[in-house]
Parts: structure tokens; sequence; C-alpha cells
């Protein structure tokens, strides 16, 4: 992780800067003795490329003069409406415009939430270089350190520890997407998880004789045709009062989806990676809140499983019976997210009675469809749960829009020979998966967030690199913070 430091405003000597350019406003100070002493280089420079600090806008000046090799304008807009989000974004165009320098300094100026502009730089550097060779050979390696010049470096490095940790979250997140699917199987990703006890985080693993016992059928009718394992990880985190109920997590880990017997076309199919992403932001979420101790009960709760084809593999047309009891006519085996979630979300809630659940998956094709890469799908059962979740959206930039649920819809459910089936048509694809989960969840505040648009980006976005996104973080840890911690 590119590693931060804070300091109080000065000139650095030399290497490469980054600058942060409110518009419509006076030139940061710093601005103006670095063209001082560039002899006026950066004011020709932004006249000459019509720079006026619009949000979105940069300028690279190379050696400039004084030492520098390169200074970098970023646009961050009116400084009035300049949120955390906004700081994220801009920190992130900072880190990738840097280049890879040895010494490099990052000056936010007098705007505020500069150590939000170090956790977009983090972010933004990231990069997953476990299989590259040498480290110079590698064209795409980013930043080693980092100084970020801010006129209240004191409030920043004070905010820091916890923002790390967030970060910390997000890489794990991220980290663990990219890896590929035969170093990444259900049991590694459980062993991945084991380590993270060293937080501070309870850790339990279930493995295939302790899910038969709880009659997880649904999932396990999944796991049938790989050769790895199937794994249920809990992970709890006490950092609340004794007796308040946790809040439950629970992520989908289909470690690989070739879609079973109803199998997936070859085309794109390598993307079936990162259908654990549900599973893995849960695991970061937990990091997150383990990291910076937060005053919170909160359980997570993934299903991981691999989704393969083989002589034992689950049949089109097979019936299981869920951890519920409620049976399941299973007519398309590539619909198999919801037949792990319907498990594990049973067992989130009879074991731990949570106050709230949310789930989050990579579960439908559709809801691509609907919302493009821009939001992620919220359904609900709870509206104070569900405007709760839109409003951590809007704050962290991992933007949720709510979907419709109802009884028209589980209606498409209805099964000939079971309690129900597990698809329920083409048309509305992502409520009808919404609306079987609902089935598994009783009476409980529940929200499903269907992730499959955002948790990969085929293109870098908003200052962040193209790839696994970590969706989803932020967005919970913030909603934990803002709605359910005491401070
Ligand atoms: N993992 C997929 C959904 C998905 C698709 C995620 C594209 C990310 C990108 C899920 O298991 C799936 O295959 N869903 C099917 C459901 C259908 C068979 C009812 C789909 O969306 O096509
Ligand atoms: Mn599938
Ligand atoms: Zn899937």
């Amino acid at each position: 992780m590119l590693e931060i430091s804070f300091s109080a405003e000065t000139l650095p000597q030399g290497g490469a800067l980054a600058l942060l350019v409110p518009e419509g406003a006076e030139a940061p100070a710093l601005f103006k003795s670095l063209d001082d002493a560039t002899g006026g280089t950066l004011s020709r420079a932004v006249k000459a490329d019509e720079f006026t600090g619009k949000e979105g806008s940069s300028t690279v000046v190379l050696a400039p003069g004084a030492g520098f090799d390169r200074v970098v304008l970023i646009g961050v807009g009116r400084a009035e409406a300049f949120e955390p989000k906004d700081a994220e974004k801009a920190g992130g165009i900072a880190a990738t415009a840097l280049g890879r320098g040895e010494k490099a300094a990052l000056a936010v100026g007098s705007l505020p939430h500069a150590a939000h502009v170090a956790l977009g730089a983090v972010l933004g550097a990231y990069h997953f270089s476990l299989y590259h060779g040498a480290p110079e050979d590698d064209k795409t390696h980013r930043l080693a350190s980092l100084t970020v010049l801010a006129a209240d470096a004191a409030q920043a490095e004070a905010a820091w520890p916890a923002l790390s940790a967030v970060a910390r979250g997000v890489i794990l997140t991220r980290d663990l997407v990219t890896e590929p699917a035969n170093v990444l199987n259900p049991v590694e990703f459980a062993e991945r998880v084991s380590t993270l006890r060293s937080l501070g985080l309870d850790v339990e693993v279930l493995d295939q004789p302790a899910m038969e016992k709880l009659g997880f059928g649904a999932l396990l009718g999944v796991a049938q045709g790989s050769d790895a394992e199937p794994r249920t990880v809990i992970m709890r985190w006490n950092g609340g009062e004794k007796d308040d109920a946790p809040l439950a997590f629970i992520g989908k880990g289909v470690t690989f989806d070739s879609g079973g017997i109803s199998i997936k076309p070859a085309a794109g199919m390598e993307e079936m990676k990162w259908d654990m992403a549900g599973a893995a932001t849960v695991t970061g979420l937990m990091a997150a809140l383990a990291g910076r101790k937060a005053k919170v009960n909160a359980v997570g709760v993934i299903g991981l499983v691999e989704n393969m084809v083989s002589g034992n593999a689950q049949r089109p047309g097979d019936v299981v019976r869920s951890a519920s009891g409620q049976t399941i006519e299973v007519l398309n085996t590539d619909a198999e997210g919801r037949l792990v979630l319907a498990d594990i979300l049973w067992y989130a809630r009879e074991r731990f009675a949570p106050k709230l659940m949310v789930d989050l998956a990579t579960l439908t094709g559709a809801i691509i469809i609907s919302l493009g890469h821009e939001y992620a799908g919220l359904f609900s059962n709870n509206d104070n749960l569900a405007g709760g979740l839109a409003q951590a959206g809007e704050i962290t930039g991992d933007k949720l829009w709510r979907m419709p649920m109802g009884k028209e819809y589980d209606a498409l459910l209805k099964s000939d020979i079971a309690d129900m089936k597990n698809i329920g048509g083409r048309p509305g694809g992502s409520i009808t998966a919404a609306q079987f989960l609902k089935r598994f969840v009783g009476e409980t505040p529940w929200a499903h967030l269907d992730i499959a648009g955002t948790a990969w980006s085929s293109k870098p976005r908003n200052g962040q690199p193209k790839g696994a996104t970590g969706f989803g973080v932020r967005l919970l840890d913030t909603f934990v913070r803002t709605q359910h911690e005491k401070a």
C-alpha cells in the first residue's frame, strides 16, 4: 500500500508534485511560490492549456524548473462543493498523474478533507502485481510513498488511522476479487479470511460435514460439481455493547461460476472469477471495522462454492431442500448465487437474530441492463434501511438505486413440484432474484445489493484503476459509522 505522510504546507525540494486547484478562486499559495521559483512557467502552462480548475481537468507540466520533474495541476471545481468523495477522486487522479517518481508530494492547500485525498491516492495507486515478473519490468508500477501537504495537516493526520483501515479493507477486497479461480478456491478463501484473526476478528469456518448437518441443501447442491470443497465463513467483530444485536453482512462467494450444466457461453466466461465479489466485500468491510475498532457489533457470513460441470454436477430439474426447510426446483444451474444466499441468509438470521441484514452479490446480468455500471441495485423490505443505505451511497460515491419488489413478481417463482423454482424468467430478472432471497429473511430488516455491474470496471474510472473496484466497502463502512455507531 502506498505509504502516506502529512505535512504542513511548504514548498518541497523538487521531485514530482501534484497541486489541487479550485475553480473561481485565488490560486493556492503554493502555486504562487512555485510559479515564482520557476520564473512563471506554471502560469504560462495554465494559460496555454486554458486550465481553470474545472472538476476533472488536469494539466501536466514537465520539468518546469526549480528541480521539479513534473508538476501536475488537478482541477477540483468550486471549493464550497468539495465533498469527501470529490477529495478521493482528486487524490486518485493525482496518484495516477504523479507517475512513479521516487519523491512525490500532493498539495491540498486550504481545501478540506485532506485525509480523504490520501485515501483516494492510496486506492488510485493500487496495482495487483502478484503475478508480474520483476518489479522493474512492471510498467504499471506506481508510487511507493506520498507526502500530503495540507494547511491543516494535524487534523488530516488524526483522521488518517481510521481511513487507512478502510483503505486496507478496500485493497483486501480488490486483491481477493482479482485473484484467479485456480488460486482462490473456497478452501483458500477461507484460509485467507482466517488470517484476519490478527485484527481481532473472530473467524469460524464451516466445512462440508458441518454444512450437511445444518441442512444447507441449496448451497451444497451448487458445490457438488466441483472438486473444491465448499466453505461457509463467519467473521465477528464485537466493538459494541455486550447485548446489542449485531448488524449482519452476507456475501455471495462463488469463486468461479461456469454456469454449471446450464453452462455459460465461452466468451467472457473468465469474468466469472469475480463472482465472489460479494464475499470479498464483506471480508474487506469486516477488516475495515476491526482495523478501525468500530464501536459496533457486526457479523459477516460468506458462502464459498465453485459452480462447475462434472459427472456429479447438479442437473436442471433437481429439487433441493434449503436450511429453512423450503424446497427449490433448480431449473437453471446458472442461477446459483441465490441458492448459496438462501442458506446463509437463513443461517445468519437464525443464529444471530441480527438487527438488520445486508447481502451483497454479483447476482444477475439483468442488473447491468437496468443500471449499467453507475449504480448497484438496492432491494429491501424496509424503507428506513433502504434510505440509510442510499444515503451512505451518496456520501461515498458507491451509489445505490432502489428497485421495486412486490407479490406480483413473487408469483413468477411458483414451481409445479417444489415450494419455488430458482428462476422467474427474463423480464425483471434482478427483481425475481431479490424476491427469491426475500423468502429466506423472515421479518428481519433486510437489503440486497446486486453488485454485478459495479464490482468490476473494464476501464479506469474516477481516478481508480480498472479491474476490481472494491465497491461496497466504503459504502457500508460509512453506513455503519454514520448510522449505527455510538459517537
Ligand atoms: N454470476 C452471475 C451474474 C453475473 C453476470 C455477474 C454478469 C456478473 C456479470 C449469476 O450467477 C448468473 O449467472 N445469473 C444468471 C441468472 C439467470 C440464469 C436467471 C444471469 O444473470 O444470466
Ligand atoms: Mn450463475
Ligand atoms: Zn454467479
